[in-house]
């Protein structure tokens, strides 16, 4: 053995490197005492009061969001005169009695917005006050807007020359019916109120053929 080279497998002793351990004083220090770092859990009480202040905020901003989307599709009461929707010009303004009845002659036909948002014909009596029924405009055959011909006092169908009355009562076909009626009525701040015909037609005696 004399001779032969040893080669030493492992590094002496001397070269091992220990990476030693920092210092206590060199750690991060801890900010939190153990007592500090319990949760902070308000109580029962507290945490009731939060959520009612919570539930009451959030049915605040709720209402306050459905109330006008609500209102849009409540009809407007008629104030006294038993409900149902005031007339509209085709601007879609509320139309008023007094001015209206000011700006337009003995025995005008008009035709203003009614129920279900359909033409409708109001009418100056001769006296130049308003007529207790209005007049759907649509025609009972097909649905065409019936026009007033005051020359000939009488509704004339373009479409197919189906003729009404002065108070909408078929009186040529091919119509078959009479024109719908609609009752109309002053609320008491002076709106021009349109609401459902379901009594007798004054004009055949006989009970509504329409549904509205
Ligand atoms: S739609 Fe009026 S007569 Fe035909």
């Amino acid at each position: 053995m004399n001779g032969v080279a040893v080669t030493a497998r492992h590094p002496p002793a001397s070269a091992t490197v220990t990476a030693p351990h920092p210092p206590r004083a060199a750690r991060a220090p801890r900010m939190a005492t153990a007592s500090s770092e319990e949760p902070m859990v308000p109580d029962m009480n507290k945490r009731n009061t939060m959520n009612l202040l919570l539930a009451g905020a959030a049915t605040t901003v709720a209402l306050a969001a459905l109330g006008p989307y609500t209102y849009f599709f409540v009809p407007k009461s008629a104030g006294g005169t038993g409900g149902g929707l005031a007339a509209r010009d085709a601007a879609g303004s509320v139309l008023k009695a007094q001015p209206y009845l000011a700006s337009h002659a003995a025995g005008s036909r008009e035709l203003v917005l009614g129920l279900q948002g359909e033409a409708t014909w109001l009418i100056v009596d001769t006296d130049k006050a308003l007529e207790p029924f209005a007049l759907n405009a649509v025609c009972t055959h097909l649905g065409c807007v019936v026009p007033w011909v005051p020359a000939e006092n009488k509704f004339k169908c373009p479409c197919h020359g189906s003729q009404y009355d002065r108070n909408g009562k078929v009186i040529r076909g091919p119509a078959p019916l009479s024109l719908a009626l609609e009752h109309v009525d002053v609320s008491g701040d002076g709106e021009i109120v349109l609401s459902s015909w379901k009594d007798e037609d004054f004009r055949t005696g006989e009970m509504p053929w329409w549904k509205f």
